[in-house]
């Protein structure tokens, strides 16, 4: 039994597993009343819009979910120019979007110097903020990137179950991968610092869950992204393997959507001030109204995907992505007029954490 007095900021570990686990629709009402009203009472109605430029696919780490692992030779990988970003971001600025996320894989293609001068370019030519999503690169770099004018730094840490991490995010040969030690240099290098996790990964447990979003508050994190699971056939935990068999559990949790509504809702009672997305994977499992319902449960932030085609379809992180065959103009429309219709404004200016 959960009782109501334990939704806070300080609720126990053991409190948010019960969360998790609940199904009772009253109480779950309580749930994202609560989620609602902390995120308006913290960060206002204000839904803040992210583009994202998703500017390399390639790839040199070979984590087991992912559309973008290394091994998968039959994709066609791209790296976009830098003046195929700087239009990206001179579009994001037409549209008022406060920020331009760069995504990528593990790219080493992407020069540090290089990207330190699309990041210049970026800020001088637009009022844009600069938020990097590209793995796990070196501390000199993202100290070279910070001095470029980059604002933000994203890497989901994907989950606190060190067994599992290991197993499903192998780190390079001769080197060891602790995503929360970087987090907290970036944020020693004055980044807002973001990361977040999956939900319903195989072998997640609901403890481990619990843990992850107590993780969250530890880091006292600016942004926390949140999203289902989605197989990826050709990757080993997309199909019946031995790796997938290996991390099979009874309490899994499941990599539904309303997994997704509790970790985003449990996340903002804990963080409330983070800023926190409504994911395009949550849109991708729920296309009618899932991003709406992540905004009403917790979420202030959204993320029009501004990459232009070809390369939108070849960033295929898992199939089926929501927008995948939509062009930057329509997701534009199509998100505003989601924003409006359930009674949330348009962000104004960068959207930082306040
Ligand atoms: N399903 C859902 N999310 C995924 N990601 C990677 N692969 C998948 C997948 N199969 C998420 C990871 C990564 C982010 C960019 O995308 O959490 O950090
Ligand atoms: Fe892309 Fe709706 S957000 S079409």
């Amino acid at each position: 039994m959960v009782k109501e007095s334990m939704l806070s900021q300080q609720m126990s570990i053991e409190h948010i597993e019960a969360w998790l686990r609940e199904t009772r629709n009253d109480k779950l009402s309580l749930l994202w009343q609560t989620a609602d009203k902390v995120r308006k009472d913290n960060v206002a109605d204000a839904v803040h819009l992210r583009g994202l430029v998703e500017i390399s696919n390639h790839c040199v780490r070979s984590c087991a979910y992912c559309g973008l692992r290394a091994p998968r030779k039959e994709i066609q990988r791209y790296r976009m120019t830098a003046d195929e970003i700087i239009t990206c971001a001179h579009q994001a600025a037409q549209w008022k979007y406060g920020t331009l996320v760069m995504q990528a894989g593990e790219d080493y293609g992407i020069k540090a110097q290089w990207l330190a001068e699309v990041i210049e370019r970026i800020k001088k030519e637009t009022p844009l903020a600069v938020t990097l999503s590209l793995g796990e690169r070196s501390y000199e770099e993202f100290k070279l990137w910070r001095n470029a004018g980059a604002d933000r730094y994203l890497l989901r840490f994907e989950t606190t179950d060190k067994n599992l991490y290991n197993y499903i995010h192998p780190p390079l040969a001769g080197r060891s991968s602790d995503r929360i030690a970087i987090l907290k240099d970036l944020r020693t290098l004055g980044y807002e610092i973001g990361s977040g996790v999956m939900v319903g990964i195989p072998g997640q447990s609901y403890t481990s869950l619990a843990r992850d979003i107590d993780c969250f508050r530890k880091l006292n994190l600016d942004m926390v992204g949140i999203g289902p699971y989605i197989e990826h056939p050709d990757t080993p935990l997309g199909r019946n393997s031995l790796c997938r068999t290996a991390l099979d559990r009874k309490d899994r949790v499941p990599n539904d959507e309303l997994l997704c509504y509790k970790a985003v809702a449990l996340t903002r009672i804990v963080c409330p001030q983070a800023n926190i997305p409504s994911t395009t994977a949550l849109a991708t499992i729920n296309p009618t109204d899932g991003r709406e319902l992540g905004l009403r449960r917790g979420a202030n932030v959204v993320m029009p995907n501004l990459t232009p085609f070809p390369y939108r379809s070849q960033y295929e992180i898992y199939p089926g992505k929501a927008c995948m065959n939509e062009d930057a103009q329509r997701c534009q429309g199509c998100l505003t007029g989601r924003i409006v219709a359930i009674g949330r404004t348009m962000g104004l200016g960068v959207g930082s954490r306040l």
